[in-house]
C-alpha cells in the first residue's frame, strides 16, 4: 500500500477521536456536523474510516461487503454478532417465511395497544420460564428495553448505582430517569457496596437501581452475580442484569445467570435477541404481574414504540425452541472450540486479548493511531473486523473485537489470526514512515 507519508493530513486522521466533535455550539443546529464531518472524512480518504459498511448478502463467516465509499470487501468475516449462527439457518429462515406468509410483515401497533400477535405472548412466556423467572415483555430493541426498565422504573429522587463499563442504552436510561447517578469501578463489589452503604446512610425513602452486565460487550468479562444480588438484598436494592451477550451463547444457554446458579433469583433480566437468537428485539424478565404491566405502560420505549414484527417474534421463538435442545448444545459446542481456538491462535502469533472465553474476542492492540492503520489493512488482506476506540473503551485501549461465530471453521480462525499479524507488521512500518516524514515519532505512536 503506498502512503503519502509527507500528507500531514495522515498525521490528523491518526489522532483525535469522535469526544472531539460531540459537543458544538452555536445557534444553527444544521452545522453541527460540519467539524466532525471534515475529521471523518479526512479519515475516510486516507482509507482510515472502518465504520458503517454493508454486508451484501448478510453476515456469513465468509462475506463480501462494502466500506462507505463503496469500496468491495471480501473475506472471513469476524465483525458480525451471530453467535450461534442463527441467521442463515435453515429451519430459522423457513419460519420466517411462513410466518410472514400468515401474519403479513408488521405489528402495526405498540404492545400497550394491539401490537402483539399470539406468537409474542407466547413468546414472553417462553422467556419468563426459560429464565426462571414468574413474566417477561418484549422490547422492539434491545437498546429500548435497557434504555426502558431504567426509564420505566426510576424515578428523578431514586437513585441508580451503576458499573461504570455499562452499554449506552442503560447509561442512556439512567440519565433520562434521575440525577442520583452513581458509578462504581468496573466489577468492584467493595465500591458498590460503598455507593449503597452511602446511598442508604442518608435515604431510605427512595429505591436504588443497580446495573449490571452479564458479559460485558467490550471487555468480555462478568460479575459475581450472586454477590452483587445479595448485595442489593442487604441495602434494599433492586438489581437488573444485561444478558445481550450471554442469554442462549453461554453455559447450557441461560448464560451467566444460569452458570452462577441464579434463574429466577435476580430482580430484573433485560436481555437482547440480536446476538444469539437471529433478530432485533429485546426484553425485560421480571418476578410480577404487577412490575411487568407497569413497564408495559410507563416504559416510554415499549408504550410508544410498535412491538416486534410477527416473523421477529417467530424467529426468536424458533431460536429458542434449537438453543434448548440438543442441537443447541452442539451450536454452543461448535462456538467455544472455535473461541478457545482463536484465543489459542492468537497466543501463538504474540497476540493478547481482553477477558474470558466467550464469543466476544478483544484483540488488545493500544494505540488508537497504530489500530486505525491496522484497520485500513485488514480489510485488503481478506478480513472483516470490528474496531473499537475512544470513546467507546479507553483512550489507548484501542482494540479489534472479533465475535465469534458457531459456523467459523478452522480455516477462517486460522485465516483470521494470519491476516491480523501481517497487517500489524504493515502498520507498524507505516506509522514509523508517517512519523519520520511528520518529525514526531513519539507523538503519534504513543
Ligand atoms: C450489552 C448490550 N446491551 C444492549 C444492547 C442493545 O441491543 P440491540 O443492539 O439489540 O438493540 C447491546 C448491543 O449493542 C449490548 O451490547
Amino acid at each position: 500500500m503506498s502512503y503519502d507519508p509527507f500528507n500531514s493530513k495522515i498525521s490528523t486522521a491518526l489522532t483525535g477521536s469522535m469526544r472531539d466533535y460531540r459537543v458544538q455550539t452555536g445557534p444553527d443546529l444544521a452545522t453541527r456536523g460540519d467539524a466532525f464531518y471534515a475529521w471523518q472524512n479526512n479519515r475516510r480518504e486516507n482509507g482510515l474510516w472502518p465504520f458503517s459498511r454493508s454486508t451484501e448478502a448478510g453476515p456469513g463467516t465468509v462475506c463480501k461487503a462494502a466500506d462507505d465509499r463503496g469500496n468491495g470487501i471480501e473475506g472471513v468475516n469476524f465483525a458480525s454478532q451471530d453467535y450461534l449462527s442463527m441467521s442463515s439457518h435453515p429451519a430459522i429462515k423457513e419460519t420466517a417465511i411462513e410466518t410472514i406468509k400468515v401474519y403479513g410483515v408488521h405489528s402495526a401497533g405498540s404492545s400497550a395497544l394491539v401490537g402483539n400477535t399470539n406468537l409474542s405472548v407466547a413468546l414472553e412466556r417462553r422467556l419468563a420460564e426459560s429464565l426462571k423467572m414468574e413474566e417477561a415483555i418484549l422490547y422492539p430493541t434491545g437498546w429500548a428495553a435497557g434504555y426502558g426498565v431504567i426509564k420505566g422504573l426510576v424515578r428523578s429522587s431514586d437513585h441508580i448505582v451503576m458499573d461504570m463499563l455499562s452499554h449506552v442504552c442503560l447509561q442512556e436510561g439512567a440519565n433520562a430517569a434521575t440525577r442520583n447517578i452513581y458509578q462504581f469501578r468496573h466489577l468492584d463489589l467493595a465500591h458498590c457496596r460503598e455507593k449503597l452503604a452511602s446511598i442508604r446512610a442518608r435515604d431510605t425513602e427512595n429505591g436504588i437501581l443497580v446495573i449490571t452486565e452479564g458479559l460485558f460487550s467490550m471487555d468480555s468479562d462478568t460479575p459475581d452475580i450472586v454477590a452483587m444480588q445479595d448485595l442489593c438484598n442487604e441495602f434494599g436494592a433492586r438489581l437488573v442484569v444485561d444478558v445481550a451477550h450471554d442469554f442462549g451463547a453461554l453455559g447450557d444457554g441461560t448464560g451467566h445467570i444460569g452458570i452462577q446458579n441464579m434463574l429466577g433469583k435476580v430482580d430484573l433480566v433485560m436481555g437482547s435477541f440480536s446476538k444469539t437468537f437471529a433478530s432485533n428485539g429485546g426484553f425485560v424478565a421480571c418476578r410480577t404481574r404487577a412490575l411487568k404491566e407497569y413497564l408495559r405502560f410507563y416504559s416510554p420505549s415499549t408504550t410508544f414504540s410498535n412491538a416486534l414484527s410477527p416473523m421477529q417474534a417467530a424467529v426468536v421463538t424458533k431460536a429458542l425452541d434449537i438453543i434448548q435442545s440438543e442441537e443447541g448444545r452442539q451450536l454452543r459446542k461448535s462456538l467455544m472450540d472455535n473461541v478457545h481456538l482463536l484465543r489459542n491462535t492468537l497466543t501463538e502469533n504474540g497476540f493478547e486479548y481482553y477477558g474470558d472465553p466467550s464469543a466476544i474476542v478483544a484483540v488488545k492492540m493500544g494505540s488508537e493511531a497504530l489500530s486505525r492503520l491496522v484497520s485500513r489493512r485488514i480489510p485488503e488482506l481478506g478480513l472483516l473486523s470490528n474496531l473499537v476506540e475512544y470513546p467507546a473503551v479507553a483512550k489507548g485501549a484501542a482494540r479489534f473485537r472479533m465475535q465469534v461465530m458457531a459456523g467459523h471453521t478452522e480455516g477462517n480462525i486460522r485465516k483470521a489470526v494470519g491476516i491480523l499479524r501481517e497487517a500489524v507488521a504493515a502498520a507498524r512500518e507505516d506509522l514509523e514512515e508517517i512519523n519520520a516524514a511528520a518529525g514526531k515519532v513519539a507523538s503519534i505512536a504513543a
